[in-house]
């Protein structure tokens, strides 16, 4: 089985982690964008034609599923990559990250970190409605973690400040389950852990 598997850098290569250990003996093909990365700061529009492009490519070298290992590009993206796959699976990783949530269950809200592309798209308010019409969602926008994962800036100082000050607008609403709603913030979970403990 061929997998391929697009993200706009290095984020989907925590996908792509999961799936090898899932699936041991598919055939994986990744592509990350990083040309063009970030995708979070750019319109609906160029990230759906950013999407299409990274499909094209993937399914040019006979992938026979594909994964959008990126929030951004699987709220703006699905339907034109589905369209293109033409039949062939198409995954995507809001729903994912919505069912993760309510397969976790919880006794308070679900406070959701994404790209301000994604927040904008309202994906994760609609999946959680659907998932957990009575939890209460706050999404913050984190426009400054991507570049900075990218630049391999995990434990700078700056990361730290970007993370509280983020984290910071979550003051005073009540939440357990804190979604990384962008695949390149699992490479920061360290940090971020550090930091909604203290
Ligand atoms: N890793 C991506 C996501 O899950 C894209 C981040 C970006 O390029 O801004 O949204």
């Amino acid at each position: 089985m061929s997998i391929g598997v697009f993200d706009s850098g290095v984020g989907g290569l925590t996908v792509l982690a999961a799936l090898r250990q899932a699936l041991p003996q598919a055939d994986l093909l990744y592509l990350g964008d990083t040309a063009r990365v970030p995708y979070g700061t750019r319109s609906a529009q160029t990230v759906a034609a950013y999407a299409s492009d990274c499909a094209r490519w993937l399914l040019a070298r006979g992938c026979e599923q594909i994964v959008i290992a990126c929030n951004t590009a699987s709220a703006y993206g699905a339907e034109p990559v589905r369209q293109l796959a033409q039949g062939r699976p198409v995954h995507e990783v809001v729903g994912a990250g919505a069912a993760a949530a309510q397969r976790q269950g919880g006794q308070s809200g679900i406070a959701v970190l994404a790209t301000r592309g994604t927040v904008g798209s309202g994906a994760y308010a609609v999946a959680l409605a659907e998932a957990l019409p009575q939890t209460p969602v706050r999404e913050v926008a984190c426009p400054l973690l991507v570049p900075m994962i990218e630049e391999g800036w995990y434990d700078h100082p700056a990361m730290d400040a970007a993370i509280s000050t983020y984290l910071g607008t979550l003051s005073g609403f009540d939440y357990d389950r804190l979604i990384l709603g962008c695949t390149h913030y699992p490479l920061i979970k360290a940090r971020l852990q550090a930091v909604v403990g203290s």
